[in-house]
């Protein structure tokens, strides 16, 4: 019911500066998601799970997860309710373990899916979508079904129609971030399943801010990671970042669904959104006992003053910090 609350939470802050609007709105906007042919779990999955479990990501091609359809193939089948799927899934997603894990293979391949804590309501609209309508499948996926020697594949569930609404600017900025956020979570989780953390390390501090730059490239858009407490003093917040930075830590703290903080000035658009640790993470951002010894000599070597470390789980890590024109049809 959380949810619905939720969804008509949408407050608009007008400046003494009459040119600029901030706006605070939730991912479920009545505008773009809270229309009937939308179900609420589509957003909430390319938000919450497509950076692992996405159905664009190649075969073998830097894969991290399963794609959701794999997943959804193994847990609906002939003799589950929608209700046993649901509690499923959610209790899978919010306490992973290898014990409880269907998937084999996935485990062997990529190890067991991190720990991450999920707003309230979040997984069970997410599982309650995956159960009722058809949901993305990469072009692989019904060859590799026929290969494992499950026969000619197709998935049953209702069809999701396509929203012909423009993209609102939460959109816009929400797909760069999430997009960004998959190209470094996919490299980094990738060399960590690989080559281990020291080599995922050396990742990050070579590569993590020349990806995000090729991101910003590529879209268009000037895009950061920002936070009060840098490991590369490049990513240090500024005074307006860190006042947003608060405004999430209250929202993660609390269990709601973050919103994205939008705010338009002469044409154009900053856009923030949270970044949140999950287990992952803490090999490299954790408390003393979460870093190995190695892992710690080698960051303080690089980064001597760095002060991003003693987080656990679900923390805001840094926040999405985006600005990109206008687009004229907005
Ligand atoms: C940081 C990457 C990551 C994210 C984000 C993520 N997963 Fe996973 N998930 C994995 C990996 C890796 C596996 C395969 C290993 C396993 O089964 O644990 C997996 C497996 C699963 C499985 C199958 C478990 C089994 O073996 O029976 C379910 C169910 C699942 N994920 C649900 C979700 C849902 C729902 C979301 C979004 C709310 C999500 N995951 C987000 C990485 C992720
Ligand atoms: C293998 C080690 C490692 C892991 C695991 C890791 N990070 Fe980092 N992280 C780093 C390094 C190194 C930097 C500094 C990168 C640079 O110099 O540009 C960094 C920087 C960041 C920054 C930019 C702000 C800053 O402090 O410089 C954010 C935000 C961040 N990490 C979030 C995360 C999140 C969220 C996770 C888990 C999903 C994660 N990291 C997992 C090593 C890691």
């Amino acid at each position: 019911m959380k949810l619905i609350t939720l969804l008509s939470f949408s407050i608009l802050l007008v400046s003494c500066n009459n040119q600029e609007k901030q706006v605070y709105k939730t991912v479920y906007q009545e505008s773009s998601y809270g229309k009937k042919s939308e179900h609420p779990g589509k957003k909430l999955l390319e938000t919450y799970c497509y950076i692992c479990h996405n159905p664009t990501t190649p075969e073998n091609g830097g894969r991290i997860a399963p794609p959701m359809i794999a997943i959804k193939t193994h847990y609906k089948n002939d003799d589950i309710t929608k209700e046993e799927f649901i509690n499923q899934i959610v209790s899978y997603a919010s306490n992973p373990t290898q014990e409880k894990a269907k998937l084999f293979g996935a485990v062997r391949r990529f190890g067991v899916m991190p720990k991450q804590q999920f707003p309230e309501g979040v997984l069970e609209k997410i599982a309650e979508y995956i159960y009722d309508y058809e949901i993305e499948e990469p072009e692989w996926f019904k060859d590799h079904m026929k290969e494992n020697g499950f026969g000619k594949f197709s998935q049953n569930g209702k069809k999701m129609t396509q929203s012909n609404m423009p993209k609102t600017l939460e959109d816009i900025g929400l797909e760069y971030a999430l997009s960004t956020k998959k190209v470094l979570g996919q490299n980094l989780m990738g060399t960590i399943q690989k080559k281990g953390t020291l080599a995922a390390l050396e990742f990050c501090n070579i590569k993590a801010i020349p990806l995000t730059d090729s991101m910003s490239t590529k879209n268009q858009a000037a895009i950061k990671r920002v936070t009060n407490k840098p490991r590369n003093p490049n990513n240090k917040a500024n005074a307006e970042e860190l006042k947003y930075i608060e405004i999430y830590k209250q929202q993660i703290v609390t269990n709601q669904v973050p919103e994205p903080i939008v705010i338009e000035k002469n044409n154009k658009i900053k856009f923030y959104y949270p970044i949140t640790t999950n287990t992952m993470c803490l090999q490299c951002h954790g408390k003393e006992a979460d870093i190995k010894p190695e892992v710690k000599t080698k960051l303080l070597k690089l980064y001597p003053n760095d002060l991003a470390y003693g987080y656990s789980e679900n923390e805001v890590r840094g926040i999405w910090s985006i600005e990109f024109n206008k687009p004229k049809n907005n």
